[in-house]
Order: C-alpha cells, then sequence, then structure tokens
C-alpha cells in the first residue's frame, strides 16, 4: 500500500532534473556523469552485499563456485565505474587507484577528468564490513588540445566541479557536492533507487569522537601522540574522553564524522612518511564534501584542497572533520613542532 510520505519521495533522477531547472541554460553533463555514477554505483552494491555468495572476493583471476573467473572486486568496481562514464561520452580520462596510468576515453573532447577509488577499504569485504567508491571531477582546461595528458588532471582540489562518495554499508549511502552544499541519498533495493534524505547535511562543529589507526602510535609525531592523549583525558566539563572508533574504511570513517562529527586522522609516520591515503581520489573529494558541510581538511599544514599536486597517484597526511576539533589537533602539531622525536 502506497502511503502519502512514499508519493513525496524524491529520487536521484528527480533530484538531478529539479537541479538542473534551477540553472536555466546548464547543459546538464554534470548531472549526467551523477546518473552514470548512481547507475555503476547500484551495480557494485549488489555485488558487495553478495560477494560471499559469488566468491567475488577470491584473487584476480580465481575461480567461482560455477567454475568461472571471478575479478576481485575492486576490479570489478573500477570496470563498472569506467564503462558507465565511457558510456555517456562526455569524459576524456578516468584516473583509478586501479590503473597505474591515466586512462583515456574514446571522447576526446570530453570536458570531464573523473578520479576514482573503485572500492575503498577493499580489505574489510572479506570480514563483511562496511566499504565505498569515491569520485572526483575536474574539468579538463585545455579542451582544445587534441591529446589528453596526466598533466591536464593535475590540479588542486578547489578546482573539483564536484565530488562525492558511495558508502556501501548497513545500507548504501550517496553523499554529493558541486560546492552548494551536501546532498545525501539512501538506496532503496526494494525499488532500486537513490532517495534524497537530506540536501545540505551539516557536521557538528564540535564532536565526540577521534578516529586513528592506533596500533600506529609509536611511528607518531611527538604532537599527534599529546593530541590523542588530550582525547582520552577525563575531563567531563568538555566532553573528554572522547570516544575511539575507526572501521579501516575511510568512506566509512568519514562518514561517521560527516553525520556525528569529532575527527578522522591518517597522519605521516615513520612507517609512511607522506601519509598514506591519495590526495587527489580519497583525500580531494572526501575534503569537499566535509568542507561543503561546515567541516575542515588539512594535511597538518595546510588545507588539503590547496595542495599543488605534482603526481596522480601521491599521497598526503589528513586531519578532517568538525572544524572545533581539527583546529586543537593542529594546535597540538603546532606546539610541539620543534620536538619532532619520539615520546
Ligand atoms: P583502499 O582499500 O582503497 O586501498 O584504501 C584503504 C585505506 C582507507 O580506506 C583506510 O582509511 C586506510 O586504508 C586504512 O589503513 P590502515 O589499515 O593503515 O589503518
Ligand atoms: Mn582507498
Ligand atoms: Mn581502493
Amino acid at each position: 500500500m502506497h502511503t502519502v510520505s512514499e508519493a513525496r519521495l524524491v529520487t536521484l533522477e528527480e533530484y538531478i532534473i529539479q537541479s538542473q531547472n534551477r540553472f536555466p541554460g546548464a547543459k546538464g553533463e554534470l548531472s549526467q556523469l551523477l546518473r552514470d555514477i548512481g547507475l555503476a554505483a547500484k551495480i557494485i552494491s549488489r555485488e558487495v552485499n553478495k560477494a560471499g555468495i559469488t566468491n567475488i572476493l577470491g584473487v584476480d583471476g580465481s575461480k567461482n563456485v560455477h567454475g568461472e573467473e571471478v575479478k576481485k572486486l575492486d576490479v570489478f568496481s573500477d570496470h563498472q565505474l569506467i564503462s558507465a562514464l565511457e558510456r555517456s561520452q562526455i569524459t576524456c580520462m578516468v584516473i583509478s587507484e586501479e590503473n597505474d596510468g591515466i586512462v583515456r576515453l574514446s571522447s576526446k573532447g570530453g570536458k570531464y577528468i573523473v578520479y576514482l577509488d573503485p572500492l575503498d577499504g577493499s580489505s574489510n569485504i572479506d570480514v563483511n564490513v562496511s566499504v565505498g567508491s569515491i569520485f572526483s571531477i575536474y574539468m579538463r582546461e585545455a579542451r582544445f588540445d587534441p591529446t589528453v595528458k596526466e598533466s591536464d588532471a593535475l590540479q588542486p582540489g578547489v578546482r573539483q566541479v564536484a565530488a562525492g562518495y558511495v558508502l556501501y554499508g548497513s545500507s548504501t549511502t550517496l553523499a554529493y557536492t558541486t560546492g552548494l552544499g551536501v546532498s545525501l541519498f539512501t538506496l532503496d533495493p526494494s525499488i532500486g533507487e537513490f532517495i534524497l534524505c537530506d540536501r545540505n547535511i551539516k557536521i557538528p562543529q564540535k564532536g565526540y569522537i577521534y578516529s586513528i589507526n592506533e596500533g600506529s602510535y609509536n611511528t607518531w609525531d611527538l604532537g599527534l601522540k599529546k593530541y590523542i592523549k588530550y582525547c582520552q583525558e577525563d575531563d567531563p566539563d568538555t566532553g573528554r574522553p572522547y570516544t575511539a572508533r575507526y572501521i579501516g574504511s575511510m568512506v566509512a570513517d568519514v562518514h561517521r564524522t560527516l553525520i556525528k562529527g569529532g575527527i578522522f586522522i591518517y597522519p605521516h609516520s615513520s612507517r609512511y612518511p607522506e601519509g598514506k591515503l591519495r590526495l587527489m581520489y580519497e583525500c580531494n573529494p572526501l575534503s569537499m564534501i566535509i568542507e561543503q558541510a561546515g567541516g575542515m581538511a588539512s594535511n597538518g599544514e595546510r588545507r588539503i584542497m590547496e595542495i599543488e599536486p605534482t603526481a596522480i597517484h601521491q599521497r598526503t597526511p589528513i586531519y578532517m572533520g568538525s572544524p572545533s576539533n581539527v583546529r586543537k589537533a593542529l594546535d597540538f602539531l603546532v606546539e610541539y613542532a620543534e620536538e619532532k622525536s619520539m615520546a
């Protein structure tokens, strides 16, 4: 039976049409990209949900129960997203975690460049924990140069025209921004549609959760060690000790941070001198989402989205989340900057 509230549901498709109508003259190409990514996400979501049955988590080239060759889910996700982008002929190049070099699409004159982490947190698949897809969209500036080059893609995060992620969790959630706030959708599997849940989600100014791989404590700089000790101190007036939460899928950890507030950190360390996470397809897009929701994202010294990239797969440390928490962490880094030695 249909209820009145069901009738008012806004699907991703309706949202796209409404957004386009707000900008008369817009050709709707960016909307087409979102539509393509939404479709690929539904297919990936379906495969993620049945990963155990189909044995698709197997190592690339292994056989599934039907004796067929199976691909790892991150390779599968990469193919789904790239073929969705190829179909609409408006993207000239894709850069993905799964491909060492740039992937040129057939539309050489296509105006968009898309970065992808097709499946983030993929090691979590084996244990049925949330994973995600991340995307970041730029315009190609050298539109009339017939050769699409890697250097066309080396643009700072502030030049992203849109960014977002899909979280395959207890439900499948899509977060999207074009720089006018963050919209959130949830996939209703019974009708196969993403349903709009929030048009302008905001991160709490301050949160009470810190999220970091604390097993690496001994590899951190002193300022970070001191900040984490600060988070653990007992001071009910300021809401401490904070709660520790670390899923190990950046999308899932950042999504929780967006909704509940707090801080997510992947620092540089003696093990990962440049940090572990990738600037172009992990940190920039998630920073755009967090900033558009009123949060902050820094590499410890400067805004993530202002970093001038020099390589498509480069890494960066990241401190992101509620502004109050991020500022506090940065204060600790400055205070102990001279004492890089371990505590
Ligand atoms: P990916 O699965 O795309 O390679 O990314 C994994 C990343 C990220 O999702 C997560 O935040 C981080 O690796 C976890 O790293 P640690 O296990 O070192 O904490
Ligand atoms: Mn990743
Ligand atoms: Mn990945």
